[in-house]
């Protein structure tokens, strides 16, 4: 009886999953299409007794009506669903990331912090002063004496002060009364420290010096330094020549040779130039250490009893030691770079070539 199998296909449509676009697709075509199974229960109606019509007619309607509510009810749902799914959704997340372009290290950074390092190996700590400073601080505290020809030893970059606009500001510019300069060397920062440490002082101090020079493979107008000051009871150049050897054979390897050559600094008395064994010929002789098989790696000496005065320290109870050495100079040689401006051009493919980040 058709009336039996409107009930069988009632319970068919309501067991239906309708979860997928495929499976709406089926339900659609198997039962609500022209060929479906409700247009085929409609045909039978002509079989039914006319008395029964009527009822079984509204029966097939209301299941028609109910399966189509369903299938609209569940397409719905799933455009919803497919509509806050991000545009990408074809994208695999599982795949490995494209890696980023990492930088590289400077070369002079590398070389600055393993300076540091070595240093602060034994005990010396960090500290930093000044680019722009004062007559005083880079010269006359570090016994340079005024219109001595030792000042021309660094030609000095001399800040101009600012220019009074009419000369009623010119007794209240606010300009210093001091004449600045930038800093030829990074000795200002030892002074700096004895003013406000009291010893034992162990310190090293980078930074960058400035010089009025042209620029050339082998001299710049603006370079680095790693200066060094130890202050204590009973210092002698003894302890400055240990902690030398030390250094070298830490960042050279142990088979490298260190002569002390005599030299003059204002400040240091005695004084002497550091030298290493040339690490491009291996001492042999080559046109970097014009064939000397040694190369200058800074100066150093014991610190004149006058910078000590100078920055409050007593010199009958105290010595010290002092060093200044270059960071360029340094790299040129652990990495056997020959020309000085490949460090400041930024050249990627010189700067690639180091240690990455
Ligand atoms: N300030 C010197 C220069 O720039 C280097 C130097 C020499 C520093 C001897 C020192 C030192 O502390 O004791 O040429």
């Amino acid at each position: 009886m058709l009336q039996d199998s409107i009930a069988g296909l009632e319970a068919e449509i309501s067991a239906q999953e309708l979860a997928t676009a495929a499976q709406l697709d089926a339900f659609r075509i198997a039962y609500l299409g022209r060929k479906g199974r409700l247009a085929d229960l409609f045909d039978q109606l002509k079989t039914v007794p006319a008395d029964q019509k009527r009822a079984v007619g509204q029966q097939l309607n209301q299941l028609k009506q109910a399966a189509q509510a369903r299938h609209d009810e569940a397409q719905q749902a799933l455009e919803a669903a497919t509509a806050n799914q991000p545009a990408d959704a074809g994208y695999d997340y599982t795949l490995p990331p494209v890696p980023h372009a990492l930088g590289t290290r400077h070369p002079l950074s590398l070389v600055r912090e393993e300076m540091l390092r070595i240093f602060g190996r034994i005990g010396f700590s960090v500290a930093e002063g000044p680019e722009i400073e004062d007559d005083w601080h880079n010269f006359t505290a570090l016994n340079f004496p005024e219109n001595h020809p030792a000042r021309d030893m660094q030609d000095t970059f001399f800040i101009a002060p600012p220019a009074p606009k009419s000369p009623l500001d010119a007794a209240d510019s606010g300009a210093p009364d001091v004449p600045l300069l930038l800093r030829t060397h990074t000795s200002n920062v030892q002074v700096r420290v004895m003013e406000t440490q009291a010893p034992p002082i162990r310190s090293v101090m980078p930074g960058r010096v400035y010089r009025n020079e042209a620029i050339s493979a082998r001299a710049h107008m603006m370079f680095h330094q790693v200066e060094g000051l130890f202050v204590d009871e009973g210092v002698s150049f003894a302890d400055l020549k240990q902690t030398v050897y030390y250094f070298v054979n830490e960042l050279f390897g142990a088979d490298i040779n260190i002569r002390f050559r005599p030299s003059f600094f204002p400040f240091t008395e005695p004084s002497a130039e550091i030298d290493i064994t040339c690490l491009i010929c291996k001492g042999k002789g080559c046109n970097i250490c014009k064939y000397s098989g040694w190369v200058e790696i800074g100066g150093c000496g014991m610190v004149d009893p006058n910078v000590l005065e100078n920055s409050g320290i007593d010199p009958e109870k105290y010595s010290g030691y002092a060093w200044g050495m270059g960071i360029e100079r340094i790299a040129m040689l652990k990495y056997q770079i020959k020309d000085l401006r490949l460090f400041t051009e930024n050249d990627l493919r010189f700067l690639r070539q180091f240690e990455a980040v």
